[in-house]
């Protein structure tokens, strides 16, 4: 039997003169002692590059939070460099679909464009651009169809073929978000062949199939026209099924491996950091930045003070890197507290 905790005593022996609030007496100790921070340098911004021309179109599930043509995303993205943001996540919206989305690997397509536009002006500006085929494909899955349902390994060189496109665009990573299997191989072959090597991928090692995604879809307009993706996505209710994606992208040589959501699913952060040295990064979804808008809109909680601890705690699990929606009001955030 172990012993029992000696009780507390006021003044007595041992356990009782540890007093953990003496460190957090004055502000200037709990600077000192704080185990964790939120450096702008560590976001990355997640936009959406539509084809054509004409006004950023707002999206209403996700407010300040816009569709970008080309030219404008451009300009944002370097508005959001000269913010001190380091790397943008690139979503691209479709012209036209088709059950293969084949707009997804055309090189003039909207991201190749932006890719090419981003590089010229600000080639230390770190671009990763999804990869996946849902906001191209007429029924909106993440891959392609066969008897009516997604064929994961007729999938795989539809993707390797958009990765290479965005590659050869000058994408620093590309980041498949399709869930199919091997897909992270196939990317890393299609690349080295293709005389990429130095393109990473930033893998989605568990992307769970989550109610926290509705938002962007709407921003994407990527919502599957029929049944859902719980195929290909990871159950929420699955841990140890998401650690194992998690090794396996490691193993197919991912660069960077993302967990997503971001605070649904903290716990397989947490366990991943321990397993792995490998950078990993959270992409706090759009579900997840909309809940905190309209929270902080109705007046039930402070906007930013919710933003930063939720940001900051993701940290603490785990991630090297953000992907947030939040991005440029964290850094507007952090030069008013720098001002003071
Ligand atoms: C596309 C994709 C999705 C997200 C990132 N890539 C949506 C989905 O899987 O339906 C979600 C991002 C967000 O909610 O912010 N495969
Ligand atoms: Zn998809």
């Amino acid at each position: 039997m172990p012993r029992p905790h000696p009780p507390a005593r006021p003044g007595g022996g041992f356990p009782a003169k540890m007093r953990m609030r003496r460190l957090r007496r004055t502000s200037g100790l709990r600077e000192l002692l704080a185990e964790h921070d939120l450096p702008v340098r560590r976001l990355v911004y997640p936009m959406f590059v539509r084809p054509g021309s004409g006004a950023p179109e707002t999206i209403r599930s996700l407010p300040g939070i816009r569709r970008y043509a080309v030219d404008d995303a451009v300009r944002h993205a370097g508005d959001a460099h000269g913010q001190g943001i380091p790397a943008v996540l690139l979503f691209g919206l479709a012209h036209r679909k088709d059950p293969r989305g084949r707009e997804a690997r055309d090189p003039s397509g909207a991201v190749p464009r932006a890719i090419r536009g981003i590089k010229r002006l600000w080639p230390d500006l770190v671009v990763a651009t999804d990869v996946c085929l849902c906001a191209y494909t007429s029924h909106g899955h993440c891959g392609v169809l066969k008897d009516g349902r997604v064929d994961n390994d007729a999938t795989l060189p539809l993707l390797a073929e958009m990765a290479a496109v965005h590659a050869a665009a000058g994408a620093d990573f590309v980041a498949p978000s399709a869930m199919m299997d091997h897909q992270v191989a196939a990317l890393r072959h299609a690349l080295d062949d293709q005389g990429f090597s130095g393109t990473g991928v930033l893998a989605y090692g568990a992307k769970f199939a989550s109610a926290f995604y509705g938002p962007f879809r709407d921003a994407a307009d990527s919502a599957p026209a029929f049944g859902d993706r719980r195929e290909y996505q990871l159950d929420p209710r699955n841990g140890r099924e998401a650690d194992r994606e998690i090794d396996l992208d490691v193993e197919e040589g991912a660069d960077i491996v993302m967990v997503k959501p971001a605070l649904p699913a903290l716990d397989i952060l947490a366990r991943a950091r321990q397993r792995h040295a490998i950078p990993l990064a959270a992409f706090q979804v759009s579900g997840e930045y909309a809940m905190l808008k309209a929270a902080g809109r109705a007046g039930a909680l402070d906007e930013a003070a919710a933003v930063m601890e939720s940001l900051t705690v993701i940290r603490r699990a785990g991630a090297d890197l953000i992907v947030t929606y939040f991005a440029p009001d964290v850094a507007r955030w952090a030069r008013r507290s720098e001002e003071r």
